[in-house]
């Protein structure tokens, strides 16, 4: 395994996350349009990754243009950061990272056009390797939350297939188990895609971690069984006032831990924050075709022309969240003045 990524010999591949977990496929991406479709389709998914993944691929769509013509390479830059924008809405990352990278060209303006392809490589390496780094800091911080023999309940996938590292909530997860906290994890399946079933549990299998899979409308009953003692999940985007975005499901775990009274984390890079947006309402939410519902596995399982409507994420207010774990420190309520705080520290 090289990781859900890597870039080797100027080309780029990529681990189709869509065959999993029966088949471990590495694809190449030759071209805008192949890294366009493994965003669109899922086989590149989870924020920070998608952030990675698509810095790469504007250095894939600008190889191999011709060197001698600086202004129309500028503009042909522009539409392949807005093509690749319009992949997915909602996890910010994605914008973060194409916006990084076509920046650190136009920062270079007076350079030629061979050595600004280089600076946009070299910008979507730093980007690569950074996001290893911030997985290691989430993790370090995230566990001082964990206590030993913690039943811990996790949603959808934020492991080392959504990162270049360990991962965000799961990265945490995989340190408490590197320390010795003893801890056992549920992993909602996560309808529609299953990324829970797929992705996490597959994750969890390889670190040999004790992990149980369970049906999304199961966490209330476990929850009031007294069998979870913390929520964790990922973000796909985070609001100035510590709104989250997070894959569909994750508000309704919010409530209901809140019901029950058990602390729910978000464990999140600065890269996932959206300081521009004040409220989650604000956040687009990505709808996804009505197959991924009425299918599992290309199998029709409702009548083919129900209605359906599948949006890919919700939004869990504030007010909901115990902390948010982030590289840089974990932030506590009031989310509004501490996260600006927290993430000024570098
Ligand atoms: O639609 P996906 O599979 O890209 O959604 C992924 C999630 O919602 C993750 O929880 C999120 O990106 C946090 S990630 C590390």
């Amino acid at each position: 395994m090289s990781g859900a990524i890597y870039f080797k010999n100027n080309r780029l591949f990529y681990l189709d996350q869509t065959e999993l977990p029966t088949k471990e496929i590495y694809r190449e991406c030759r071209t805008l349009r192949d890294g366009f479709k493994a965003i669109k389709y899922l086989q590149i998914r989870g924020a920070p990754l998608i952030g990675v993944f698509s810095a790469y691929c504007v250095y894939i769509a600008i190889k191999d243009f011709p060197n001698y013509h600086k202004d129309k390479f500028i503009k042909y830059l522009d539409k392949v950061v807005d093509f690749l924008k319009s992949a997915r809405p909602t996890a910010v990352n994605l914008s973060w990272a194409v916006e990084r990278v076509r920046d650190a060209a136009k920062d270079n303006l007076s350079s030629s056009v061979k050595a600004l392809k280089k600076i946009i490589l070299e910008e979507a390496k730093r980007i690569h390797s950074e996001d290893i780094k911030l997985c290691l800091r989430m993790a370090e911080e995230g566990v001082k939350l964990i206590n030993r023999g913690d039943r811990v309940l996790t949603h959808c996938n934020t492991g080392f297939l959504a990162t270049s590292g360990e991962g965000t909530a799961l990265g945490v997860i995989y340190k408490a188990k590197e320390v010795y906290k003893n801890i056992k994890v549920f992993v909602d399946e996560t309808r529609p895609l299953l990324q829970g079933a797929r992705l996490t549990a597959w994750e969890l299998c390889k670190k040999k971690i004790d992990a149980t899979l369970i049906t999304d409308s199961m966490a209330g009953y476990l929850m009031k069984q007294g069998m979870i003692d913390k929520v964790f999940v990922g973000a796909d985007r985070i609001t100035l006032q510590g709104d989250v975005a997070n894959k569909i499901g994750t508000y309704s775990l919010a409530v209901l831990a809140n019901h029950h009274r058990i602390p729910f984390y978000v464990v999140a890079p600065f890269s996932s924050f959206d300081l521009t947006i004040d409220k989650g309402e604000d956040i687009p939410i990505e709808e996804r075709s009505p197959w991924e519902v009425k299918c599992i596995d290309r199998k029709l399982i409702a009548p083919k022309n129900i209605n359906v409507y599948n949006p890919a994420f919700d939004v869990t207010p504030h007010h909901l969240i115990t902390a948010i774990v982030t590289d840089r420190g974990i932030v506590y309520p009031p989310f509004k003045k501490n996260i600006k705080m927290v993430l000024s520290y570098e």
